[in-house]
This record gives structure tokens, C-alpha cells and sequence, in this order.
């Protein structure tokens, strides 16, 4: 009864307020961070905490994700043990929780509509931070499924006051929700000066169109649905661990590749026919490795294949 009663007023103040999301600012470790309101994370770019040679990476997590949970964890210690970053969660748990007793409801009238909502909350909050000293060119936000979105609208909302996010990454950017709207309500390639976007499950959870600037398709295959290796094709509960296979893979491709630079690379095609059709000499031609910062790559689509498990990349074997 008291347990339901708290979870009914956590709630009904989320609907109230703005937003109960929060910025998790880390130091050495996942254990070792400052977390603050999104009205009061501007107070962090005073303190000693930030250090303004760095760039900053600040994540965003999905639907249902949480500081604890797989990709949280495995991105933000990836993020650590390169050691060359300010290193920062939005930690939007509650508003991506799965608040009814159907997953997909919870999704659908919860989580997505308050992604939409935090991402222009979100540049607000950008803006604070860059009014007490955060250099907004410093920065790199990574988002997956729904948190690409939230990232993609805050920089849309702050392209229209003509300040211009330098880098977006979309980690298999949400499609649910998503597909059929127009650019501005969601990730797109005007959202920032570069933006890098892995596709992994364009078939079910992911967004089946190009969304960035540069676009990675691994293991894409047309006719069929996208499934990434080493994950199971038989049917699961939606939502479910082995449900979401290849849409995690993204973020695991990524840890790879700052694991193992050089190792996964994409060949740029026209469009997949193309690519098939290429040679191998014809796939080295133009090369991106996914996961870097390259204003100079050829906009578009890049194709690779990868191995069932990590590490995933197969260099030019994959291209
Ligand atoms: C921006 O800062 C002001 C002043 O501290 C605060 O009232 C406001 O809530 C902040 N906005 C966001 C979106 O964090
Ligand atoms: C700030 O970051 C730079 C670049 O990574 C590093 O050389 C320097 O030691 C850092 N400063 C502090 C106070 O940690
Ligand atoms: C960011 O870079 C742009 C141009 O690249 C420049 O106009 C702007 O002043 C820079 N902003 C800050 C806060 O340094
Ligand atoms: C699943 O994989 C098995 C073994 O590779 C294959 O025989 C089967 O046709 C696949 N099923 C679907 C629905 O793709
Ligand atoms: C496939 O490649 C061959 C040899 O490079 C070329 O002649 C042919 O036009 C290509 N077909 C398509 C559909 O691109």
C-alpha cells in the first residue's frame, strides 16, 4: 500500500514538474560521480570537476534504461578507461522506466512522449551549462534508441537559435514512434555539424532510414529482417533480452571500436544493391571507421559486415 502510494506521487510529480531527469557527472569510476538536477547541473561547469582542455561525452540511455543497467555501464566505463574525456549520464530513468502493466503502452504513452519532451528541456539545460562556462564545441552526445532522439531535438531546438552542436551519435536511434516524423521531432543531419548514427535492428526497434550525416549499416541484408550475428532468430518476449539482440549490438560495436581502433570499418555505397555488387577493390575505395569524429567522410551510407561476438570488427575482411 505504501509502496503504491509512493510510486503514485513519484508520478504525479514527474507529469508536474518538467522533467525528474538528471545529470550524472563521473570522476574515476562509475562509483565516483556527482548527480544533479537538470535546473541545477550548470553549477558542475564552476567546480573543480570539469576540466575545460577535455571534451565532454555525455550519454543518454533507451527505454528502460538505468545508471546500473548493460549499456549504461558498459558505455560510460568505456568512455573512463579511455581517460581523455569529461564523462557525463543523463540519467532519465524514471521517465523511461515501464510504468503500465503493458510494456509496449508504457513505451508508447510514457517513455517515447517524454523523450520528445526532455529533448527540448535538454537544450535549455545546454544552454545554463554553456552560460557557466561549459564549451558547447567540446562536446560529444551519444544516444541510444529513444535517447538519440532527446539528443537530436536538443539540437535541433538550439539550431533554430543558431547555436550548432559540433557531434551527435545515434546508437540505433529509435524507430517506433519516430518514423513518420518530420525532421525537426527527431535525430536528423542537421542536428549537429557532424552526426554518426549505427543502425543495428532498422527491422524492429531501430529507425530504418538514414538519419546522420554518416550512416553504418553492419550486417545489413535487404528482403529480410536485420539480424545482427550471434543473436537468435527465433521469436522472444518484445522488450526481452534476446528481443533486443541486435538492438544493443550498437552500443557494443561502439565500445569495440574504441577498444580496438581500426577494426571496424564501413565501405561508402550509393545503397546496398551497389554495395553488393561492388568488388572487394571496389569497397576499399571509401572507407569511414565507425565510431570517429571525421568531418572530412563522404556523407552517406557505409556497409560492413562483423564477427557473431566480440571482438566484432573484421577490418577490411568486413568490408
Ligand atoms: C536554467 O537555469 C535557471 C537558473 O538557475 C533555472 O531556473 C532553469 O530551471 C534552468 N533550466 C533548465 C532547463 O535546466
Ligand atoms: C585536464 O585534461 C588534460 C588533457 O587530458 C590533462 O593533461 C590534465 O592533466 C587535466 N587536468 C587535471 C587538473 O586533471
Ligand atoms: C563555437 O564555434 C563556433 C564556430 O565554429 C563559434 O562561432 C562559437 O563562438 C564557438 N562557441 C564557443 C562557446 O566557443
Ligand atoms: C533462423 O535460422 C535458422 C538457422 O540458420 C534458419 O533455418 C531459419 O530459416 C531462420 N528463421 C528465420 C525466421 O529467419
Ligand atoms: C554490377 O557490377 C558490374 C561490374 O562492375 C557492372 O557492370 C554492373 O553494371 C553492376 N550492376 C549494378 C546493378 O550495379
Amino acid at each position: 500500500m505504501l509502496a503504491s502510494v509512493l510510486v503514485y506521487y513519484t508520478f504525479l510529480g514527474a507529469a508536474l514538474c518538467d522533467s525528474t531527469a538528471k545529470l550524472r557527472f563521473f570522476s574515476r569510476s562509475t562509483d565516483d560521480f556527482l548527480e544533479l538536477s537538470l535546473e541545477t547541473a550548470h553549477d558542475v561547469f564552476k567546480s573543480s570537476w570539469y576540466n575545460s582542455s577535455r571534451n565532454t561525452v555525455i550519454f543518454a540511455h533507451g527505454f528502460t534504461g538505468y545508471p546500473e543497467g548493460p549499456a549504461v555501464s558498459a558505455v560510460i566505463n568505456s568512455y573512463l578507461d579511455r581517460g581523455d574525456s569529461n564523462v557525463v549520464l543523463l540519467n532519465w530513468k524514471e521517465m523511461a522506466a515501464s510504468i503500465y502493466p503493458n510494456i509496449a503502452n508504457s513505451y508508447l504513452r510514457w517513455a517515447a512522449p517524454n523523450a520528445r519532451k526532455l529533448g527540448a528541456i535538454f537544450a535549455e539545460t545546454l544552454s545554463n551549462m554553456s552560460a557557466a562556462g561549459f564549451d558547447l564545441n567540446k562536446t560529444h552526445l551519444v544516444g541510444h534508441s529513444l535517447g538519440a532522439h532527446i539528443f537530436g531535438i536538443a539540437g535541433n531546438t538550439l539550431l533554430q537559435r543558431g547555436v550548432i552542436l559540433p557531434w551527435i551519435t545515434g546508437l540505433d536511434p529509435a524507430g517506433v514512434g519516430f518514423e513518420s516524423r518530420p525532421p525537426a521531432g527527431r535525430l536528423n543531419a542537421n542536428s549537429a555539424d557532424f552526426v554518426s548514427v549505427i543502425h543495428t535492428d532498422p527491422s524492429k526497434y531501430g529507425f530504418k532510414r538514414q538519419l546522420g550525416t554518416v550512416d553504418f549499416w553492419p550486417n545489413y541484408r535487404i528482403n529480410r529482417p536485420v539480424l545482427q550475428p550471434g543473436c537468435d532468430n527465433r521469436t522472444f518476449a518484445a522488450f526481452s533480452k534476446e528481443d533486443l539482440c541486435s538492438h544493443n549490438r550498437c552500443w557494443e560495436l561502439l565500445i569495440d571500436a574504441m577498444k580496438h581502433p581500426g577494426t571496424i570499418i564501413g565501405s561508402y555505397a550509393k545503397n546496398y544493391r551497389k554495395w553488393k555488387n561492388n568488388s572487394q577493390q571496389d569497397r576499399e575505395v571509401i572507407v569511414l571507421e565507425l565510431g570517429v569524429h571525421d568531418i572530412k567522410a563522404v556523407p552517406g551510407d557505409y556497409f560492413l559486415m562483423t564477427s557473431a561476438r566480440s571482438p566484432y570488427g573484421l577490418g577490411r575482411e568486413g568490408l
